[in-house]
């Protein structure tokens, strides 16, 4: 049974209706805007560790990292810091909890620099399975969609030489990887139409960047439509990034609002971060780093 549509979702589904006829297609400028997205090269800076200090007198210290930039229009976007390692470990963790037999499908949008991938990849090598896992991953950016193929072939011989958590006598389940080469909710959207998807995914998981500016604090929840239509009834589970740099109380609320409207329920927890005060995208109003980073979990979702 479907919850009555609020005000809330009326204004955010003109935006995700599946793009058929030509006056629901994107409008030029997200189209000119996903595009440049898609072809920007992304650049890599490694940091080394170092300390915080607070002006008071306290510190901390901050491991050696990497940060992840695309530019759009000239301007540098810092688009993803290893610094945030500890949101993608919680999340995966948070995500996959309790289930104890596979197999498990999976999709997950935005690869970036691949954290939240290798954890899922972790936790799902951890749940016995006859039939092989499917884990998709949904990227925009061309050359980071090479990295994400490098990556698939890479990663499962590895994470199965370690042993994951409750697999040492058991032959270990097979993961399938996808990469689908496209924009997430247009690929959300199209997954959704298919009946063999429909009702059919365990987990999905969006950590993507708002390339358009406007759809700041929202670019991960602007196909909840299709991410319930997806998730199975009861099981399905969703999880998104909460934080967005600017002022949190209000952009909370809507997001809080909105994912009410789509799932019964979510857990909430914090994951610790010790981010390089050059990351700018973690520094709160006040000038300061922001040092933990809500985790959030859907549960439940309204069919
Ligand atoms: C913040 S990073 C993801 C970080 C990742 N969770 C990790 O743990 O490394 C965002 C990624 O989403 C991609 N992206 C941004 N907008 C997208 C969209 N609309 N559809 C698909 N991918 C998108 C970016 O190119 C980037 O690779």
């Amino acid at each position: 049974m479907s919850k009555p549509k609020t005000q809330l979702q009326h204004i955010i589904e003109p935006a995700i209706i599946p793009n058929e006829s030509p006056s629901n297609r994107p409008k030029k400028n997200t189209e000119d805007v996903i595009t440049q997205w898609s072809t920007a090269i992304p650049e890599y800076q490694t940091y080394k560790a170092g300390t915080f200090e607070y002006p008071v007198g306290s510190f901390y210290d901050f491991p050696a990292g990497i940060k992840m930039i695309i530019k759009q229009n000239g301007e540098e976007r810092e688009v993803m810091d290893s610094c945030e390692a500890p949101w993608s470990l919680l999340t995966a963790r948070e995500l996959s909890d309790g289930f104890k037999k596979g197999p498990l499908k999976i999709i997950e949008c935005g690869f970036g620099l691949g954290i939240l991938s290798t954890a899922m990849m972790w936790e799902l090598a951890g749940i016995p399975s006859d039939k092989p896992h499917e884990y998709y991953i949904i990227e925009l950016n061309n050359e980071v969609v090479k990295q994400a193929q490098q990556w698939a072939k890479n990663i499962i011989p590895i994470i199965l030489r370690m042993t994951p958590p409750g697999l040492p006598h058991i032959k270990p389940p097979e993961i399938r990887i996808t990469i689908i080469h496209g924009e997430a909710s247009t690929e959300l959207n199209k997954l959704a139409q298919s009946p063999k998807q429909k009702d059919t995914i365990d987990l999905i998981a969006s950590d993507t960047y708002p390339v358009e500016t406007t759809t700041k604090g929202l670019n991960d929840l602007g196909s909840l439509p299709a991410v319930c239509a997806l998730l199975k009834p009861l099981t399905g589970r969703f999880a998104y990034y909460p934080y967005t740099p600017g002022p949190q109380r209000e952009i909370q609320r809507i997001q809080e609002e909105l994912v009410d409207n789509f799932f019964r329920k979510s857990t909430k927890n914090w994951a610790d971060v010790n981010p390089n005060p050059d990351y700018q995208y973690l520094r709160k109003e006040d000038g300061l780093p922001v040092r933990r980073l809500k985790v959030m979990v859907c549960k439940d979702p309204y069919k």
